[in-house]
């Protein structure tokens, strides 16, 4: 398929997206949503796609929502258009995208990588959500992902001061699951992408949505939902042959049935 705003390669089992809008640091417009709306339909709906990775250049994952595109919208424009809501569409991807952050994941940059499963940072990366220099908000979902990932305290002091968390700060505050040397950061996503694309694909579905569901529901119904799903996973032929394979003392190898 043919994109404006984004690169997408396929390697082995592995979908890389590169944002690429580098003369405006990767900021997020109408184009990159559609292009991201697209390429992961078409990554999901791909049996030979295990896992895909969102990346951007070394200088900007994404220096957030184009403000040049937003600049003359008045509410009525905004609220008709339901402006940002398409967004959500890339959440509802079922199989797993790792964001790899280099440089700059600033306000929509900063939200579009939460809403990927997990983010491994560079160490050059620098998260923020600075809406409220420009005398708005966050608007893809900010306020709630940065606030469950950080806590109230570090969320609220990064919304109301508009200040960067480096990659150490992130780390160290869970936003991120690991931190990379710069150089190393494509490479590595792709290789830890692989390893879950190497896993069994309905297992795969059903971990990241367990685990999601912890942001929806409380404990009792969150360990029941998991309980069932689990349950659900001992119908599926690649549970027999995965135990099989685990006594037999050999590699399982997956159906997806
Ligand atoms: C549109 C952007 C942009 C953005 C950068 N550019 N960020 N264009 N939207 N969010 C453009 C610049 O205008 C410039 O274009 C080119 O990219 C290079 O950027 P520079 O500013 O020259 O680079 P630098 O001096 O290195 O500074 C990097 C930066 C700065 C610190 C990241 O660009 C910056 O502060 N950007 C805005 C960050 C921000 O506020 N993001 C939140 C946006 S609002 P030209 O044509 O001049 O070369 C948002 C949330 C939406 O995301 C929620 C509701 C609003």
């Amino acid at each position: 398929a043919d994109y404006e705003t984004i690169l997408v390669e396929q390697r082995g089992g592995v979908t890389l997206v590169t944002l690429n809008r580098p003369q405006a640091l990767n900021a997020l417009n109408s184009q990159v949503l559609a292009d991201l709306i697209a390429a992961f339909a078409a990554f999901d709906a791909d049996p030979s796609q295990g896992c895909a990775v969102l990346t951007g250049s070394a200088k900007a994952f994404a220096a957030g929502a184009d403000i040049k595109e937003m600049q003359s919208q008045g509410f009525a424009d905004m609220y008709a258009s339901n402006f940002f809501a398409g967004w959500e569409q890339v959440t509802r991807t079922r199989k797993p995208i790792i964001a790899a952050v280099a440089g700059y994941a600033l306000g929509g940059g900063c939200e579009v990588a939460m809403m990927c499963d997990f983010i491994l940072a560079a160490d050059t990366a620098k998260f923020g959500q600075p809406e409220i220099k420009l005398a708005v908000s966050p608007g893809m979902g900010g306020s709630q992902r940065l606030t469950h990932a950080v806590g109230k305290a570090k969320a609220m002091e990064m919304v109301l001061t508009g200040r960067m968390m480096d990659a150490v700060e992130a780390e160290r505050a869970g936003l991120v699951s690991r931190i990379i040397p710069a150089a190393e950061l494509v490479e590595e996503a792709v290789k830890t992408a692989a390893t879950i694309a190497a896993m069994a694909p309905l297992a795969v579905l059903a971990n990241k949505e367990m685990v999601n569901a912890a942001f929806e529901t409380g404990l009792a119904m969150g360990v029941q939902f998991e309980r069932r799903l689990f349950h659900g996973l001992f119908g599926t032929a690649d549970q027999s042959e995965g135990m099989a394979a685990f006594v037999e003392k050999r590699a399982g190898t997956w159906t997806g049935k």
